[in-house]
């Protein structure tokens, strides 16, 4: 059998497969505006075109519906995002595009505003939509809160344009979400996207963005993989018949942080769907949040 008419009967049989799985129920988290955040988000890494092409695919067939589309991945990429969701039904999507101004991309309240509103208008034509469902800082800019006032500026004329339904922020500081409530009147982030996972029982993100009414989404929330072998996740894992990986995730939602999760695997990622029928015990969650995770071999 050829290599090609292999793939294609691969992709028939995952189809087919797919095809007869009734779809999971994913529910939202509900962001202070009162726009419904999927609790499941699926974003592309930094992969060739094809790779993201039918990994996208796969995420839509599994049941994903919110797709996070970072500009870090490459134009050729959220391109190749965008057009496998060009081909779905626009309104069952939530579909968030980043700004990177961070890491010395800007410097000051002028040159950050006008270098992000750039950014943020670019990414309305790389994933060719009208309007966004979120629009997310990758970083805070560099050089204090003059330079993160110049960003979250642009960020919120767009917002209050209706040109995106929230706007976002990542890897920022409770300090540098209050360089922004500092101005009164100004919309604070709908969201923080930051790193988290088991390991991080001890961090107070959560509760420190609620002050602003800031919901918080974990990007690696296994930990770049470290958490697949977890032998404590695996453990509670065999109680309800579920991966270590599984119950990684479901820590993750139970602290009430949302998940933004990538494979390029359909089995995975149904299995990181197949996460809402059991619910976590009041123990097993304060095991997990003592736990430390020790080992990052085994990495998936
Ligand atoms: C999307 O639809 C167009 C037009 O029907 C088609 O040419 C294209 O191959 C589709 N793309 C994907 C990734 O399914
Ligand atoms: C944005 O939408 C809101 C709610 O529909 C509306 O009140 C407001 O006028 C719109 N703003 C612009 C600039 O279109
Ligand atoms: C999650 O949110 C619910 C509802 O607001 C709250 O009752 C619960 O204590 C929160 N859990 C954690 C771990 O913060
Ligand atoms: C899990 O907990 C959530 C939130 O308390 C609840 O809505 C849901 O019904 C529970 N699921 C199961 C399977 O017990």
């Amino acid at each position: 059998m050829s290599r090609a008419i292999f793939r294609i009967s691969l992709l028939t049989h995952v189809l087919l497969v797919a095809g007869q799985r009734p779809l999971p129920v994913v529910p939202n988290v509900i962001l202070s505006n009162g726009v419904e955040f999927p609790v499941m988000s699926f974003g592309a890494n930094v992969w060739d075109a094809e790779t993201t092409r039918y990994s996208t695919g796969f995420a839509l067939m599994a049941g994903f519906r919110n797709f996070f589309s970072s500009v870090l991945i490459g134009e050729a990429s959220q391109a190749a995002q965008a057009e496998v969701l060009g081909n779905f039904s626009r309104g069952e999507l939530f579909i968030c595009g980043t700004v990177n101004t961070g890491d010395g991309a800007c410097d000051g309240l002028d040159d950050c505003y006008a270098k992000t509103k750039a950014g943020a208008l670019g990414q309305f034509s790389v994933l060719k939509q009208d309007l966004l469902d979120m629009i997310m800082l990758d970083y805070p800019a560099t050089g204090g809160c003059e330079s993160i006032v110049g960003q979250w500026k642009a960020l919120e004329e767009l917002y209050l344009a209706n040109k995106t339904r929230s706007i976002a922020v990542s890897n920022f500081s409770p300090d540098q979400i209050q360089c922004i409530a500092n101005n009164p009147g100004s919309t604070l982030p709908h969201m923080n996207q930051m790193p988290y996972s088991v390991g991080h029982g001890d961090d107070t993100v959560v509760q420190d963005d609620a002050k602003f009414g800031t919901k918080v989404q974990a990007y690696s929330p296994l930990d770049a993989g470290a958490l697949v072998n977890d032998p404590l996740c695996k453990e509670i894992g065999d109680k309800y018949k579920r991966s270590a990986a599984q119950i990684a995730l479901k820590w993750v939602l139970q602290r009430n942080v949302s998940v933004c999760t990538e494979s390029t695997s359909l089995v995975y990622m149904q299995m990181d769907l197949d996460i809402f029928s059991f619910n976590l015990t009041v123990d097993e969650m304060q095991r997990l949040n003592a736990h430390k995770p020790t080992a990052r071999n085994n990495v998936a």
